[in-house]
């Protein structure tokens, strides 16, 4: 693989991992706080940013070794609503910067595993920054977010969406049976 290519996965691996982990603990904190369902949407994308670390740790199967890794997070933790400007924060820096130039480094490199990858990244983050924003939207006014039914998250390429469910998934085509609800 192209050590170019190769170093962006490794750090979107980095960068989607600790947004997992990020999530959860600002989940955790959303619900003792009293914001459930904020709590809820908070763990059905860090199950996203899962799906994402996964698919860029089997593409990176091919290059196997110890590597140190520099990838970009936001730390802390304030209120509900600070937490959310900093997921919001993270979702647009991956959205506006990061997969973009990612993507066009894989598609210059004809590195075609890492492009899909890359490419189901960036489709799930434009939905995370929207609906955070309509979570934070809520919190501002002491509300809590409102799910319609259940918010479904695709396990290959975390796509995320709430309401009626698609019969496939919009993004990588696999069946919604797959799909996990939070
Ligand atoms: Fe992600
Ligand atoms: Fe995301
Ligand atoms: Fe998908």
């Amino acid at each position: 693989m192209n050590g170019m290519t190769a170093e962006f996965l490794r750090s979107a691996f980095g960068g989607e991992s600790q947004a997992h982990m990020r999530y959860l603990v600002w989940g955790d904190h959303a619900e003792k706080k009293g914001f459930k369902n904020i709590g809820r949407l908070y763990k059905a994308v860090a199950f996203a940013e899962q799906a994402h670390a996964s698919g860029h740790f089997k593409e990176l199967s091919k290059v196997a070794g110890g590597f140190s890794v520099t990838s970009g997070a936001e730390f802390g933790i304030g209120t509900v609503v600070e937490n959310l400007q900093g997921a919001i924060n993270g979702e647009l820096h991956e959205v506006e910067q990061m997969y973009p130039v990612y993507l066009e480094a894989a598609k210059f490199q004809k590195e075609k595993g890492a492009e899909k990858t890359f490419h189901y990244a960036l489709e799930a983050e434009k939905i995370h920054a929207e609906l955070f924003k309509q979570a934070q939207d809520a919190a501002r006014q002491e509300k809590d977010f409102v799910i319609d039914k259940e918010i479904y998250v695709c396990p290959v390429c975390g796509y995320t969406g709430m309401g009626e469910e698609p019969e496939f998934c919009p993004v990588c085509g696999v069946k919604k049976a797959l799909f996990k609800r939070f």
